[in-house]
């Protein structure tokens, strides 16, 4: 598999373990393709509010599409407000909808009825990326950015849950639309973000295994937060020679081959995670301590964008 399916489909979902830098990558990709000229909007899901921190703008509007930067939009999904959207939709008696709406036995129903929530969302996100306007599609990309692994997975397949579980009618035949959509290799990339560490890798591979077990269009994956490497094998060989009764030498020496060290494990996890995905993992930089805003989103979607044009891991070998 080679990278750039990624940068072919329209509609691309960013999964990954809490805090691997989902939100940074939807971020990073949504820059790239609105640099590039495209029309993009990045949803976050399950009321996160991290693109207006992300963006330093104002706060992205509840279920409308706000401007982060030229050519790029934010859409935070609101639950409850699309879920009465939904039943506005399919209920046709409107003061009907308003009473479901305002009785709290209907929030509490309607926030524990299993897989409800999953699908208004999901919904949301296709009706995104099918819009069209003069006959053209409204979005050229439509990035998710998703809840963490477990939770992500289990709003992938809730479309594909309800159509087969739900008695024949129209919320089937919508879930079965949206099911299309969401599994459509063509239109539809998931791309799993890992950091080189061992529990977000090994969740990444399980994650693509189970993803692609019921077939859903596996992308790419993304290993975040890789150390530009300082040193090679070849540097470490020389930095072992290093006279040890000179103490500044030899603390030196120390502080290089240490880091070489981690290095070499942070390459031994992206070796993993190409392995255990059958994918070349698009690299990401660690840009160090600092707080993510447009600038850095714009030094990641360079990677991205190297990573891609490269075909393999950006890495001197
Ligand atoms: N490449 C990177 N370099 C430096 N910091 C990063 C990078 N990617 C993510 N971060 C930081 O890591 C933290 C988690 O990122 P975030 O995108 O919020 O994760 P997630 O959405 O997966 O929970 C944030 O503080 C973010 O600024
Ligand atoms: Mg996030």
């Amino acid at each position: 598999m080679t990278p750039p399916e990624l940068f072919d489909r329209r509609l691309i979902f960013v999964l990954g373990k809490g805090g691997v830098g989902k939100s940074v990558v939807a971020a990073a990709l949504g820059t790239a393709w609105a640099r590039a000229g495209q029309r993009v909007v990045i949803a976050e899901v399950a009321n996160q509010h991290r693109l207006s921190d992300l963006f330093a703008t104002r706060d992205v509007a509840r279920n409308a599409p706000t401007e982060l930067a030229p050519g790029l939009f934010g859409f935070s999904i609101d639950v409850d407000k699309s879920t009465e959207e939904y039943l506005a939709s399919h209920i046709k008696v409107r003061p009907l909808v308003d009473l479901l709406v305002r009785s709290r036995a209907f929030h509490n129903f309607a926030a524990a009825a299993p897989g409800l929530p999953e699908l208004v969302t999901l919904g949301k996100i296709w009706e995104l990326a099918v819009a069209l306007k003069d006959g053209r599609p409204v979005w050229d990309k439509v990035v998710v950015d998703c809840p963490a692994t477990g939770h992500g997975i289990a709003l992938l397949q809730t479309a594909g849950n309800v159509s087969e579980l739900a008695a024949q009618g129209p919320v089937r035949e919508q879930a079965h639309r949206i099911e299309e959509v969401v599994k459509h290799a063509g239109a539809t990339g998931i791309a799993i973000v890992a950091r080189p560490e061992e529990l977000p890798v090994s969740e990444a591979i399980e994650a693509a295994a189970t993803l692609r077990a019921d077939h859903f269009p596996v992308a790419a994956t993304i290993m975040n937060g890789m150390t530009p490497r300082r040193f090679w094998p070849e540097d470490a060989a020389v930095l072992a020679r290093v006279d040890l009764d000179d103490p500044q030498a030899a603390a030196a020496a120390h502080a290089a081959l240490q880091a070489h060290h981690h290095s070499t494990i942070e390459h031994d996890h992206l070796r993993e995670l190409a392995t255990g995905t059958h994918t070349a993992p698009l690299i990401m930089p660690d840009l160090g301590p600092v707080p993510i805003g447009p600038a850095e989103l714009g030094i990641l979607a360079d990677a991205l964008q190297a990573a891609r044009h490269a075909g393999e891991p950006a890495v001197r070998r």
